[in-house]
């Protein structure tokens, strides 16, 4: 009767061979690796059964595809919104869930936990790293906290008032173009297009001190971040171009790389000329040339910024903020500004209301210049605006990764591991917050007399 033997693997009799007992080790690693992801994946399911979850496409799919990135998405999660009120799983295919959080109680103990313990998730910021680098929407842990404390002083009251005549100037710049529109006949205008040319427009000024005119003619600098923000958003919607390799290789990634080295080239070139300038002038002569001119901007600030110990920021640091803010700064206010339009149009009675307190503010004044005390007196303005950014919140969702347990206020546990998208469209939209969410919910005050 043959014995039981190991000699099949090398052991018997002849004594191990080195290789087979190579790959006998690395069988063991993998299979050990396999089966941990086994149990730890079976663990995490287990433990998301307390989340409700709408059904899924297919055991494939999950939700995947489920909601498109356009408006017919925003009203389906809407409409899911009635049966999910708090927290519930959405599978990005079989085996990647994500928790999607509409409700402030549920939402307050992961923004509020530490940012490393809950970074910002690389899975849907991720293409953008390669343009904005290591700036404060994409930074984590201590390099944002210090970033983060860096940058506070820059949105000092003092700094942002004298902003206010560049915005001012920059409407009175699109305002003309439309009359001039106007006057030749066209009755349909593009409102993102333009407005995100005002914004572009405004934060160059203010970040670089530079004025492009590219309200008025076309700046290559100012398109290639256009083109930045569009190609970043197709590439989330093509799965098939979101490993690098792959997409590099296509024509939006070649377009994706060349705009990206333009803008880098553009902020390195102002960067380089404003720290010759420093190192030549001196910090005092700098700060008086600066205040004598009145041109103190967002590059400046970064330039002099420095924490308790002296540590100041690189060059490269500074290029990353200085384009996060380019990026972030135009496209969340543009399209902002375009849903205030929107709704101001869709209700010509508040519309009304909004014109009738700026002329109100503005009579007798002989100018047409918003002052920064003007914004506290137009508090029915404020509140259209505010209400148009409850409806249309123009960043719809953001992510973070929980890196341990996140404890909710109803005693479940969000497990470590996962992925949350606070959903600000739906928090916005969740009639547990808002009775009648879709309702414009703000009372139409009596005329003044
Ligand atoms: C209506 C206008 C705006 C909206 C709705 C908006 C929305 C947001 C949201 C939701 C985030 C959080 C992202 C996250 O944590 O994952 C964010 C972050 C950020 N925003 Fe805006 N934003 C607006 C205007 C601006 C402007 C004008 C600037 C700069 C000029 C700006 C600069 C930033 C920066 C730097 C961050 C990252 C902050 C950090 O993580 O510390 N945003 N914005």
């Amino acid at each position: 009767m043959p014995m039981l033997s190991l000699s099949w693997l090398g052991f018997w009799p002849s004594g191990a061979s080195p290789w087979l007992l190579l790959l006998l080790a690395g069988a063991s690693w993998l299979l050990a690796r396999v089966l941990t992801w086994i149990f730890a994946y079976h663990d995490n399911c287990f433990r998301l059964r307390c989340f409700s979850q709408p059904s899924r496409r297919s055991w494939f799919w999950g939700h995947l595809g489920l909601v498109q990135n356009n408006e017919e998405g925003l009203r389906l999660l809407e409409d899911l919104g009635h049966f999910f009120l708090d927290i519930h799983v959405w599978w990005m295919g079989p085996l990647h869930p994500v928790l999607r959080l509409v409700h402030p109680m549920y939402i307050a103990p992961v923004l509020k936990a530490p940012a490393s313990v809950v970074p910002k998730d690389m899975f849907f910021y991720g293409f953008l790293k390669p343009w904005l680098g290591d700036g404060l929407l994409l930074s984590g842990g201590d390099k944002w906290s210090r970033h983060r404390h860096l940058l506070t002083s820059a949105f000092h009251f003092d700094i942002l008032k004298p902003y206010m005549k560049i915005f001012n100037k920059s409407a009175h710049i699109m305002h003309a173009k439309w009359r001039h529109l106007a006057s030749q006949g066209t009755t349909r205008l593009d409102m993102f297009e333009h407005l995100s040319l005002l914004t572009l427009d405004s934060l160059q000024k203010c970040i670089f001190s530079m004025d492009s005119h590219c309200q008025e003619r076309s700046s290559e600098y100012i398109a290639a971040i256009l083109e930045l923000s569009t190609l970043v958003v197709k590439r989330h919607l093509q799965i098939s171009r979101h490993l690098d390799f792959l997409y590099y290789f296509t024509s939006d990634g070649r377009r994706f790389r060349r705009a990206c080295k333009l803008v880098h080239d553009f902020t390195d070139t102002v960067i380089k000329e404003r720290r010759q300038a420093l190192t030549a002038q001196g910090v005092d002569n700098f700060l008086k040339a600066k205040a004598n001119a009145k041109s103190f901007d967002f590059i400046d600030v970064l330039l002099l910024a420095k924490d308790e110990k002296g540590n100041k920021l690189s060059d490269k640091d500074i290029r990353a903020e200085a384009d996060t803010f380019m990026f972030e700064g135009h496209d969340s206010t543009a399209s902002g500004l375009s849903w205030v339009l929107y709704n101001l149009a869709k209700h010509p009675e508040y519309q009304e209301r909004c014109r009738k307190e700026v002329q109100e503010l503005l009579k007798g004044r002989g100018t047409e210049e918003i002052e920064w005390d003007d914004l506290a007196l137009l508090p029915f303005l404020t509140m259209c605006i505010k209400e148009s950014l409850r409806l249309h919140p123009p960043v719809t969702v953001v992510s973070r990764r929980c890196t341990q347990d996140i404890e909710l206020p109803d005693g479940r546990v969000i497990p470590k591991g996962n992925i949350c998208l606070i959903s600000i469209f739906g928090t916005h939209h969740n009639p547990i917050v808002w009775p009648e969410p879709e309702v414009l919910s703000m009372p139409l005050p009596p005329p003044p007399p």
